[in-house]
């Protein structure tokens, strides 16, 4: 093995295998939203340097690290990027093919871009999954008005028609409950001129995600699976410990761990899984990258996702993912803002009741836009049931 290290700025080493990048080197970052702001601060206290790419000034990763100022497509910019960083990441999956190939000329991408390509089509995603040895719900290509009705009848009612491109948060998929929907839906998101994939509803006890990481050198790790409520599409709650078997939770950390390695995981991987009443659990979705659903490793696990994504971006070896203590990720949306604000004015005594400790991230966002995620709090608790109760006690999440 030739190893050579050494701590001068942008020094890079040789480990088994992959380029090793040593503190003192720039991280540069495509996208300058809260998951770059939480990477430059995780990767800062291990020494790293950062610059982002983002096109609204002042955005959140730029308010602690370097900004390049421009669209996400600029060629020019990405090459300013290129120009300054020993490594580069993204924190978003749309990244633009044609920029994600001039990076990788110009820069060092050690994600690739196979796995940016694989993620950015819901059909191209599935099949990966599939060839991993994942299940996932029932699903087929649609073209047209009459082959949705024709596989709507094959699987029955509901299903959910989505874009194969560009949808979060619930947009770009329809519910279809009734027949009388499908020319509706089809025409909402045909319009949207990508592909269209029609699944199966699957009628999920719940919802699980489990966020794995692989480094160039081929180590894999795996942070506990975390239960997930959405409200109107958007997360809500991270519960971890998940309230699920341990046979379910290995089962979901073993498929997590499969789809890292089958699909050549570079960094992070997120896995949304929906699980059963009868135990099975379908993969959902996948993001190569950090995950909301993941925001409670910042304090609840010995290593946070955003320093086991910089660690293995840089080829260091992985840490310790051993969750520290219970605890709820609650998101903090626009219309909590304010109510969140008045409260961290004075003393908590609910939490104190409780034993509980709610750890405040705000993300710097100008605008408090009713949805738009603007932080959240990752309540530390003896129990989940804890945490829960102060969730609900608090007002913030009534309004
Ligand atoms: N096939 C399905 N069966 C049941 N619920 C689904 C299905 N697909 C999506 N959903 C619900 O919609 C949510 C969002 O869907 P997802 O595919 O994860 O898109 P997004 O990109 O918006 O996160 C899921 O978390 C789940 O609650
Ligand atoms: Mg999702």
């Amino acid at each position: 093995m030739n190893e050579t290290v050494s701590g001068v700025a942008g020094a890079e080493a040789t480990a088994g295998e992959g380029r090793v990048i040593l503190p003192g080197s720039t991280v540069g970052i495509l996208g300058g939203g809260q998951l770059g702001r939480m990477l430059a601060l995780a990767g800062s206290a291990l020494g790293y340097r950062f610059v982002t790419l983002d096109p609204t000034p002042d955005a959140p990763c730029g308010q602690v690290a370097r900004q390049i100022t421009a669209a996400y497509d600029d060629r020019e910019a990405a090459r300013e990027l290129a120009g300054q960083a020993d490594v580069i990441t993204y924190e978003f999956e749309n990244v633009d093919a044609g920029v994600a190939d001039m990076l990788m000329r110009e820069s060092y991408v050690p994600q690739g871009s196979r796995l940016l390509y694989t993620t950015q089509h819901r059909l191209r995603e599935k099949r990966a999954v599939e060839a991993a040895g994942a299940r996932v719900a029932p699903y087929t290509e649609i073209g047209s008005e009459r082959e949705l009705r024709e596989a709507a009848a094959r699987f029955g009612l509901p299903c959910v028609l989505k874009t194969a491109t560009g949808g979060y948060d619930g947009k770009g998929q329809f519910v279809i409950r009734s027949e009388e929907e499908i020319p509706e839906a089809y025409r909402l998101l045909s319009r949207a001129g990508t592909e269209l994939v029609l699944e199966q509803f699957i009628r999920f006890e719940k919802e699980l995600s489990v966020i794995a990481a692989r480094s160039p050198r081929g180590e894999t790790s795996v942070f506990p699976p975390a239960e997930n409520i959405h409200v109107d599409n958007i997360l809500h709650l991270s519960i971890v410990p998940a309230r699920i078997g341990g046979d379910v939770r290995r089962e979901a950390e073993r498929l997590a761990l499969r789809i890292a390695e089958g699909l050549g995981v570079i960094g992070l991987i997120a896995v949304e899984m929906f699980l059963t009443a009868d135990g099975e659990l379908f993969v959902n979705e996948l993001a190569p990258r950090p995950h909301n659903s993941g925001h409670y490793t910042m304090e609840a696990c010995r290593t946070s996702q955003f320093e086991q994504h910089v660690r293995a971006i840089c080829n260091l070896p992985l840490g310790d993912t051993s969750l520290l203590t219970p605890v709820v990720m609650v998101n903090v949306l626009g219309e909590h803002v304010e109510p969140l604000l008045a409260r961290m004015a004075r003393p908590d005594e609910t939490a104190a009741k409780l034993g509980v400790a709610p750890k405040v991230h705000l993300y710097g966002k100008r605008e408090a836009k009713s949805k738009r995620k603007m932080g959240h709090i990752n309540v530390l608790a003896p129990d989940v049931d804890a945490a829960l109760k102060w969730i609900a006690e608090t007002t913030i999440w009534k309004v």
